[in-house]
């Protein structure tokens, strides 16, 4: 099925917010463009795609998104450079990566033709919107959801798909200490791990907030089984810096295939930094910090870009990590975000253009 942008009708909103907003100091995603993207699945097909004004959308009550938690989503940015040229990142691994946890969940996957075609005509649209302040970008957020209605407990027969935006700072706000995780889960083997299903979010609120309690800002999931090996964070995945090495576990079924974490192993690589993808024991992290090789840990993701992690909490002790001038987390933000935003050369051609001017 193939999707072009002269088949998306536009409505545009008649009393933008743009002036409502403060770009000088943004949140994280809690303010919201004018537009959004909107197409529907019915009668075995995806149709109506349009763009008009964000706003509430009407579902009833019996929509089994409510009931079933049938739905699946993405995270993806819009960077503008100096020159006003909009980018995305790698779009089509978020593309891919929709359809895959799409397929998990028994929802039809989207074309990507549409995904990509009313991701960027969303774009034109609202290219306002993209913050040129520094550390700032436009967060995209594609995401589908059962709006077909019934208490039976059996996939839906309708679907919306939605990409709303929000522009966007930093996703913490201060320094990020994380507590290793020994009671609770976030997947299991077989399970919805690996896709971008809202129900793995709500399930981690719980015992994030039991972390929160403790003082720490996140929770490092270890296996569901043992609890001995660190797998990812809430929503990040880890890297851990033991000498000059820099480890991370590998994905599996119970970890999210993070777009952030894959183009992190590709650069460091590139640059002579040595990685290892391996299963990562917390005793080995234990160990590291007694003995000093512990440098440095960090999360990585979308929303997150890179974020060095201060501490850790384990079995009720605290750890510190050192605070380093010549750290692998900065290095990578730096190289990472400069070609997220053209400040430099794109050897992977990892950047995507966006319209003209
Ligand atoms: N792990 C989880 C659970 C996430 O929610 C995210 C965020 O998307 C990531 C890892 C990082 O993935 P990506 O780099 O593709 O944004
Ligand atoms: C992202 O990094 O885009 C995510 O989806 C994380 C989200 C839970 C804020």
């Amino acid at each position: 099925m193939e999707f072009t942008t002269q088949a998306i009708t536009i409505t545009k909103t008649k009393a933008s917010r743009l002036p409502e907003v403060d770009f000088d100091n943004l949140p994280f995603g809690s303010v919201f463009a004018d537009h959004m993207f909107i197409c529907e699945y019915r009668d075995g097909a995806w149709q109506d795609a349009r763009i008009v004004p964000y706003g509430p959308i009407s579902l009833e009550p019996s929509a089994k998104v409510f009931h079933y938690g049938q739905e699946v989503f993405e995270g993806m940015k819009a960077y503008k450079d100096a020159q006003g040229q909009t980018w995305l990142f790698r779009p089509l691994e978020n593309a891919r990566r929709l359809n895959k946890s799409a397929a998990r969940l028994a929802i039809p996957e989207v074309p990507e033709t549409l995904f990509m075609e009313g991701l960027k005509t969303l774009l034109e649209v609202d290219s306002d919107w993209i913050p040129t302040q520094a550390g700032s970008s436009l967060y995209i957020r594609p995401f589908i959801f059962a709006s077909g209605t019934g208490f039976h407990a059996s996939p839906a027969d309708a679907y919306t798909f939605i990409i709303a935006c929000a522009p966007s700072g930093a996703y913490f706000s201060g320094k990020v200490d994380v507590r290793i995780e020994e009671t609770y889960s976030r997947a299991a083997n077989g399970g919805v791990g690996y896709a971008k299903a809202g129900g793995n979010y709500a399930g981690q609120f719980y015992p994030t907030h039991l972390a929160k309690e403790a003082g720490f800002q996140q929770v490092v999931w270890t296996d569901d089984n043992t609890h001995e090996f660190i797998e990812e964070a809430g929503a990040m995945n880890i890297f851990i810096r033991i000498g000059d090495t820099l480890l991370t576990s590998p994905t599996s079924d119970r970890i999210l295939d993070g777009i952030t974490r894959k183009s992190i192993l590709t650069l460091a690589e590139a640059e002579g930094i040595a990685t290892e993808v391996r299963k990562i024991r917390v005793s080995e992290l234990l160990e590291a910090a007694a003995n000093g090789t512990l440098k440095e840990m960090f999360g990585a993701g979308t929303a997150a870009v890179v974020s060095p992690i201060s501490g850790f909490g384990y079995q009720g002790k605290r750890y510190a990590l050192p605070e380093l001038e010549d750290s692998y987390a900065a290095y990578i933000k730096k190289r990472i975000t400069d070609i997220q935003y053209n400040r430099a050369e794109d050897p992977f051609g990892w950047r995507y253009a966006v319209g003209g001017k």
